[in-house]
């Protein structure tokens, strides 16, 4: 089944063939220097470059996968969540070529689909799994019990991992998206050489918190500042990153053994960390589990690893029509 995908959640653009759990063609625009100069995704700016990429990049992923419009059996599109201008942009391109080509539309959630990505390369990979989910906008522990079927475990009480590095990391004066180049400086040090916390939520809960590692850091960086002490960017990096991996990975292998999960994935932009891909490995590896997580490429946004979660929505019924609406917020497990 070739299907046609396309994501706009945040500042990517991207459209892909796939064919079941096959990708045929992958293309994304990215906006990462233009959102750069402002530290942050601007959504105005976000929404303005989809309107104008996102014809040029269907046609590329038209083209790389070697097919044309009459070659496609439907068009799956990121409806939520993510940034609401950003993701009309993306909803109202699937739904018109939908409707023009008259194929099926499919909506897909964007969390799932990073899920998905998971899909790409792990060919024996079935659910049930347990997953971490690490994004810059969501950190969640889910209970994969079927393709579109999701129980959540715990999520985070305040900021997601992704959005602890990238704060962290501009306060620490480095390039946007902090948590790549805060990942590429870390070097091996001394953890306990800056009075990080190690954040813990109540015992026996899976739900994680980040906001006080992150208000920690700015407030070491202040602090050292003001009494014109000298830092090691490079050791608060490393620490931040270890604290972070700590709370991870002590939840998700608490997890798989309370629940009895031995497969286990990660998911997200965050499952690029080098640390969290390495000690996850190490963990897994002594406690008998096997451990899946995306190739590079499938971890930050794509579409797809929205055309492969499409074609298991699809399969389930999940069909849209033309009312269908962007939605900025929305659980994984909604029906
Ligand atoms: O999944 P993603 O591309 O977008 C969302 O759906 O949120 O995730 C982006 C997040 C950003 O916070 C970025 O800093 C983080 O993933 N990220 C990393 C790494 N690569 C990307 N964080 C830590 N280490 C990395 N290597």
């Amino acid at each position: 089944m070739i299907i046609l995908s396309i994501e706009s959640s945040c500042d990517e653009t991207a459209v892909a063939v796939t064919d079941r759990r096959k990708v045929l063609s992958n293309i994304v625009a990215t906006q990462i220097a233009e959102h750069r100069i402002y530290g942050g995704v601007v959504p105005e700016i976000a929404s303005r470059r989809h309107t104008e990429a996102i014809s040029a990049v269907c046609t590329e992923a038209l083209r790389v996968a070697g097919i044309t419009y009459a070659d496609i059996d439907a068009v799956a599109v990121t409806f939520a969540p993510g940034l609401i201008g950003a993701l009309l942009v993306g909803v109202n391109f699937a739904k018109g070529l939908a409707l023009s080509l008259g194929v099926p539309l499919i909506p897909v959630h964007h969390l799932r689909s990073h899920i998905a990505a998971n899909y790409i390369d792990n060919e024996d990979l079935e659910p049930p799994f347990l997953c971490l989910l690490v994004s810059g906008g969501n950190t969640v522990l889910a209970e994969v019990t079927d393709y579109t079927s999701f129980k959540i475990l715990g999520s985070t009480k305040d900021d997601a991992a992704g959005e602890c590095f990238d704060k962290a990391a501009r306060a620490m004066g480095l390039e946007y998206p902090g948590g790549v180049t805060l990942d590429k400086i870390a070097t091996a040090a001394d953890t306990k050489a800056y009075p990080l916390p190690y954040p813990h939520t109540s015992t026996g809960e899976y739900d994680f918190s980040f906001s006080g590692l992150k208000t920690a850091v700015i407030n070491l960086l202040h602090n050292k500042e003001q009494k014109g002490e000298s830092i090691d960017i490079p050791v608060v990096a490393a620490t931040l990153r270890q604290r972070v991996c700590d709370m991870l990975i002590e939840k998700t292998m608490r997890a798989a053994e309370e629940k009895g999960y031995k497969k286990i994935a990660i998911a997200g932009g965050v499952s690029a960390n080098s640390e969290l891909r390495s000690r996850m490995e190490k963990e897994c590896l002594q406690r008998g589990f096997k451990l899946c997580y995306p190739a590079l490429k499938y971890c930050g946004d794509n579409a797809a690893m929205v055309g492969v979660q499409a074609f298991y929505e699809f399969e389930s019924g999940n069909i849209g029509g033309t009312d269908l609406n962007a939605t900025a917020t929305l659980p994984i497990n909604y029906r």
